[in-house]
């Protein structure tokens, strides 16, 4: 009754699909300014030991429970044991919302590659992204008028991210990333190259990479270090266990966690170069400290960004060009990867083929997408919607994931032996202790501070109503309807027997 499960064509197919994936905004507009906030150079210490203590074992459980139980995440889940079901499809949801409001940070990008030419943004980069782009209102609410601007290129984004889904995982995902993972390189290589030339570079290296080694004793840093990992290798979405779940039976899950893990550090370390040589250029001109011109986030890309091409003298179009396009090539990547959790979910749980799943999601997903956010109001619930999946859904869902597998079901040493007997180095039991104790240390760390946060002010100081719908009710949401889903039986999934070896 099952067709047979695609797969990749080869190992390196499913390694660009894993590391574009995992290189996406977060490298770009996330690392550099952590890194800065929390010790600069010395940052390098709790990040490395963050990548090897949590991201990569967490990689490795996404990549085994994926090979091991051949299915999408939900399944997959399932299989591993009845109470993870839940897990599963929560992370679906909480794929359905990032891909609808990441579709429309790259539809921005899109028209920023287009505004560079002539510097559309004028001399207040600033009052342009905000008025003249996305006619931002001036209270936050869920709806808006529309901003056609932006509806245009979102609908092309859907088009494309859909079109490759369609084209299924070999001849779609791994041929996408074969192209775009090593245009990304040369292309963002190229303003790495550019900005090291700029006047003022140095400084900001400087800024970024001098050591604060009084970091290394702060508690908030460690913090840090452990949430950009998390975020930044994408785990907890079960966008990992879905790719690996196209490997073949013999694979080198250890080996291409590595490989994952240490491409995607590599990039944010470059983009981190990339940025700062930036940042020192915007400050000598401005005839500020580089402290004082720091950004992070979409006011890095789409405010600071401008401001400082349109200083640069000569090649400027180009430096413009190159830095949004490097945004979208990242950015499409992850949309890949994101929207591919659920189709995959559905192709599984409906028996429904690729392209009427892909219609089905990708409709359903895109008309979200198009309905909320390229309005008046769309960077408000970005933003809000932003937090609260990344703060109480990826995180939360993470926790859960390892916790039902390691203390309910009991299952890290079935996983360990699954992922040794298939890998070139074997994790022995320093993966379980990882795993099971480090892992969900921070993670609980992690959560109770920010829930701390949220109860001492209203998240970037929007009304509660607000925060109540297009926050707390969508993370609400995402984990209702992962137990709602679990609750009805699978039997494709109930059937299977896997753990009789
Ligand atoms: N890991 C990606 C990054 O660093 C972000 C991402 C988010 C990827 C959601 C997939 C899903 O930017
Ligand atoms: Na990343």
């Amino acid at each position: 009754m099952d067709r047979p499960r695609e797969q990749w064509g080869t190992r390196a197919g499913f390694l660009f699909a894993a590391i574009g994936s995992a290189v996406g905004l977060g490298n770009i507009w996330r690392f550099p300014k952590e890194a800065y906030d929390n010790g600069g150079g010395a940052f390098m210490v709790p990040y490395l030991i963050a990548l090897l203590s949590a991201g990569i074992p967490l990689l490795i459980f996404e990549y085994a429970v994926g090979h091991r139980y051949r299915a999408s995440a939900p399944r997959a889940m399932r299989r591993l044991g009845r109470p993870a079901a839940f897990v599963g499809w929560w992370q679906v949801a909480i794929c359905f919302f990032i891909a609808t409001y990441y579709a429309v940070i790259l539809a921005w990008s899109v028209r920023y590659i287009g505004f560079s030419l002539d510097k559309r943004w004028g001399d207040d980069p600033a009052s342009f992204f905000q008025k003249d782009f996305l006619h931002v209102s001036d209270t936050p609410a869920l709806l808006g008028a529309y901003v056609p601007g932006v509806l245009w290129p979102l609908i092309g984004i859907w088009i494309v991210t859909l079109g490759v889904l369609a084209l299924g995982v070999k001849r779609g995902i791994e041929l996408a990333n074969r192209i775009f993972i090593p245009l990304l390189v040369v292309l963002f290589g190229i303003l790495v190259v550019r900005a090291l030339f700029l006047p003022g570079a140095a400084d900001g290296l400087n800024a970024l990479f001098s050591p604060d080694w009084s970091a290394i004793t702060d508690g908030e840093v460690w913090r840090s270090a452990y949430g950009q990992i998390f975020f930044s290798l994408s785990v907890g979405f079960g966008i990992m266990v879905t790719y690996s779940s196209y490997l073949k039976r013999k694979a080198d899950l250890t080996g291409s966690a590595l490989v994952a893990g240490f491409a995607n550090s590599a990039f944010e370390i470059l983009a981190g170069i990339g940025v700062f040589a930036t940042l020192g250029f915007m400050a000598l001109q401005a005839q500020l400290p580089v402290s004082e011109v720091v950004q992070g986030g979409t006011g890095l890309a789409f405010i600071a960004f401008p401001q400082i091409i349109s200083e640069i003298s000569g090649g400027s179009a180009l430096f413009g060009v190159l830095f949004f396009g490097s945004l979208l090539i990242a950015g499409v990547t992850s949309l890949i990867s994101i929207v591919q959790v659920i189709v995959a979910a559905v192709e599984d749980r409906t028996g429904l083929g690729r392209v009427p799943a892909v219609l089905a999601v990708g409709g359903l997903t895109a008309v979200v997408s198009i309905a909320f956010y390229p309005t008046e109001n769309g960077l408000y619930i970005l933003d809000s919607v932003d937090h609260f999946i990344n703060a109480y859904g990826i995180v939360l869902a993470a926790l859960a994931a390892i916790v039902v597998a390691t203390y309910v079901l009991r299952r890290l040493p079935l996983l360990q032996r699954h992922v040794d007997a298939v890998s070139s180095f074997r994790v022995g039991r320093t993966w379980q202790v990882l795993l099971g104790v480090v892992t969900p240390i921070m993670l609980i760390w992690m959560s109770v501070d920010s829930l701390i946060g949220e109860f001492e002010e209203n998240y970037s100081g929007y009304s509660t109503d607000f925060l109540l719908a297009a926050g707390w009710g969508v993370a609400g949401l995402a984990l209702l309807f992962g137990v709602g889903m679990s609750l009805l039986p699978d039997r494709g999934a109930d059937a299977y027997r896997p753990d009789e070896d």
